[in-house]
């Protein structure tokens, strides 16, 4: 469904991004890891058209998207939950999802909204909340949730976890696999914390300096302890 080729990202004369080249699968939940600065948050960006300068092919569904702009992506079935969130500060919750529902024109209506708030029960209580009344961590929920609820093919998360309470987390991965068992969407997924990077995703790709270092299933990452010790800040 996804695939890029020779992928080189740049901010300025910073070259980021080192050539790289990956595929995921319809359905596939994939995590990239890497510590503070090896280019995630690059990766998931140059994805979806949302800020650094890309070479390189991506193609979506056989299309290639070297020339669509961010908002045709999501159309396309690309959802992007950013590391800053954008939770719109004034409206509420229920208005968020609906709002990026809208966007999209994604299906179903009140409907998808309540299956939404069943996915994510600790948002019921908040749900006429505005955004800028919410926690760091009920806007991350909600973030989640928003890109969810914009019914992509392929969903991408930018460090959604990051800052939360391991019992929150549990919570976000439930609620995330949940939606991604029903949807059949793909994940890819940016991630430091291990533990929800397990329970979310099954194929690991490892990033540092711009270059892949590691990819293989969590057999294969625990059969490299060195990955972790080199690699990531754990
Ligand atoms: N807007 C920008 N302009 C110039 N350089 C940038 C910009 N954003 C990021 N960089 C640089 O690009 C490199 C990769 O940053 P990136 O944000 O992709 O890392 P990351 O893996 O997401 O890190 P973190 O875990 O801290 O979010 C870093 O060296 C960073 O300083
Ligand atoms: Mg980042």
């Amino acid at each position: 469904m996804l695939e890029v080729d020779s992928l080189d990202a740049f901010y300025g004369d910073s070259h980021i991004l080192q050539g790289l080249g990956f595929a995921v699968a319809a359905g596939a939940r994939v995590a990239v890891l890497g510590r503070n600065g090896a280019g995630k948050t690059t990766l998931i960006k140059s994805l979806m058209n949302a800020g650094p300068r890309v070479a390189g092919a991506i193609r979506f569904d056989g299309q290639p998207l070297e020339k669509t702009p961010a908002f045709r992506r999501s159309r396309l079935g690309l959802s992007l939950v950013p590391e800053d969130r954008r939770i719109f500060p004034h409206l509420t919750v229920e208005e968020n999802i609906a709002a990026a529902m809208k966007a999209v024109g994604a299906p179903g209506g009140q409907d998808a909204i309540e299956r939404c708030f069943a996915r994510f029960p600790m948002l019921g209580p908040l749900r006429k909340r505005f955004g800028n009344q919410l926690s760091g961590g009920q806007q991350q929920m909600l973030a989640v949730a928003r890109g969810l609820a914009a019914a992509p093919k392929l969903l991408l998360l930018d460090e959604p976890t990051e800052g939360l309470a391991p019992i929150i987390v549990d919570q976000m991965a439930r609620a995330l696999n949940a939606f991604l068992d029903d949807d059949g969407a793909a994940l890819l997924l940016s991630e430091q914390n291990l533990r929800f990077a397990r329970k979310c995703a099954r194929h690991v790709y490892v990033l540092d300096s711009g270059r892949f270092v590691f990819q293989g299933d969590w057999r294969a990452f625990d059969a490299n302890p060195e990955i972790k010790s080199r690699y990531l800040a754990v």
